[in-house]
């Protein structure tokens, strides 16, 4: 049996989850090193996915490789605090403008599931509000609305999966990019409504001026927890993610990702008084949230943390992120207007994203509107063409290792399968 046939066999969909790549088609991935992948067959691909954002250094970047080695030969977990959590822990505070007090998890899913329950622990309010279409992670709130599930009427919820109408009652949803509609939203639940969690580039959709320190102002006002998933955007918009990219500070931040250099990692932090929520000292008061993580704060992925951050802040690293993205989206537009296409480049720093659309997509429902059928038409047919990505979330995500000349690469297959896949719609 062929790992393909094995990986069918045993994982659902033949994937750990997302992809929903045609049978024939699941690679098995054996081999990375940096912006490239190899399967289990021998095929090399472009790698324009990078493990989901979370390799933004490349894969298997030496100094990252070198500092999780020598970790590793002296253990690898003690559940407990160690030396490099707290050099880990005080590195993100200096950068992190929020980050009074912090705690490590395994991924962005516990980060900012633990930071929604904080939120509701020291307000001791149940609601919590997100915004249509954001993902923050596999948790039950993470996910809702997430999907074009059943028509609601904002700010109702759909649960966007099985088995979990709770959320119905304790999630509102908002529509992002409308300041006017979410202040309504917040002002008329504030009794109820413990935290406002947003992504601050929502998926790929840049928020209009205004929009995040608008909510900064209308969650102040009514003294609701501002949280920011910057589980995408830390260590990449900015070493100080989209806090110091966009200005704005919220009460508590979740992050993942890029900062484990490809090592599983997740971060929590806020302001102190917040934080003291999971203090054991509290145990079990009635405002006690309890927090704990077998390998969240683990020396190995903190050390791997550490070189990844030792590495991003070397010079002219978010200068060249900014412009590779920057160059790349440029570089993808004029491919769509040289083959009179309707559709437009979304994202910024080092990410991009294709909506088949001609009016501009700011939120949920315009992204919705657009083709996303040939999109996903589009991304299979780059994974056939050796470039790796997901065709489920097509966010393509930059990385150190993707200079000029790999973008020019991969700009080349996008133009040939966006001419290919629309000869085969124009056949159909
Ligand atoms: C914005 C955002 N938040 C949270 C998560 C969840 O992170 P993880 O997959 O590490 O649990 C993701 C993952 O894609 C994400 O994009």
């Amino acid at each position: 049996m062929s790992f393909r046939e094995r990986a069918l066999a045993r994982f659902p969909a033949g994937s750990n989850g997302e992809y929903g790549i045609p049978a024939e088609l699941v690679p098995v991935l054996q081999r990375g090193a940096g912006c490239r992948v190899w399967d289990t067959e021998g095929r090399e691909f472009l790698d324009m996915t990078m493990a989901w954002g979370a390799a933004l250094v490349g894969h298997a970047h030496p100094k990252i490789v070198e500092a999780a080695t020598r970790q590793a030969r002296a253990g690898a977990n003690f559940a407990a605090v160690n030396a490099r959590a707290v050099e880990l822990a005080e590195r993100i505070h200096a950068l992190s403008p929020c980050a009074e007090k912090i705690r490590f998890v395994a991924s962005g899913t516990e980060a900012t599931m633990l930071c929604l329950r904080i939120a509701q622990g020291a307000t001791n309010r149940p609601k919590v509000l997100k915004f249509a279409g954001a993902y923050h992670g596999q948790h039950p709130v993470g996910v809702t609305s997430m999907l074009a599930g059943k028509p609601t009427v904002l700010p109702a919820s759909d649960p966007s999966g099985a088995g979990a109408a709770w959320v119905e009652r304790d999630v509102l949803t908002a529509p992002f990019n409308d300041l006017v509609t979410t202040e309504k939203i917040i002002a008329a639940h504030a009794a109820d409504l413990a935290a406002v969690i947003v992504e601050p580039l929502h998926r790929c959709i840049t928020p209009v001026a205004g929009f995040l320190a608008g909510l900064r102002a209308a969650t102040e006002r009514h003294r609701v927890v501002l949280i920011f998933d910057e589980v995408v955007t830390g260590f990449r918009l900015a070493l100080g993610g989209a806090q110091e990219y966009y200005g704005v500070q919220p009460d508590l931040v979740a992050y993942g990702k890029a900062l484990g250099g490809g090592f599983p990692i997740g971060a929590y932090g806020g302001r102190a008084e917040l934080m003291e929520v999971v203090a054991e000292s509290r145990l079990p008061g009635p405002h006690y949230v309890w927090s704990a993580s077998t390998t969240g704060g683990n020396p190995v992925s903190c050390a791997a943390a550490l070189a990844t951050i030792e590495v991003l802040s070397e010079r002219g690293v978010y200068p060249g992120f900014h412009e590779s993205g920057a160059h790349l989206r440029r570089a993808m537009g004029g491919v769509l207007v040289a083959q009179s296409e309707t559709a437009q480049i979304l994202g910024d720093g080092p990410l991009a994203q294709v909506a088949f659309s001609g009016q501009p997509v700011t939120d949920q429902p315009s992204w919705l509107a657009s083709d996303r059928a040939r999109g996903r038409a589009l991304m299979l047919a780059l994974l056939q063409a050796g470039v790796f990505l997901n065709p489920m979330g097509t966010k393509l995500y930059l990385s150190l290792a993707h200079d000029a000349k790999v973008i020019a690469k991969f700009v080349q297959h996008f133009a040939d399968a966006l001419a290919a896949t629309r000869k085969s719609q124009v056949g159909a």
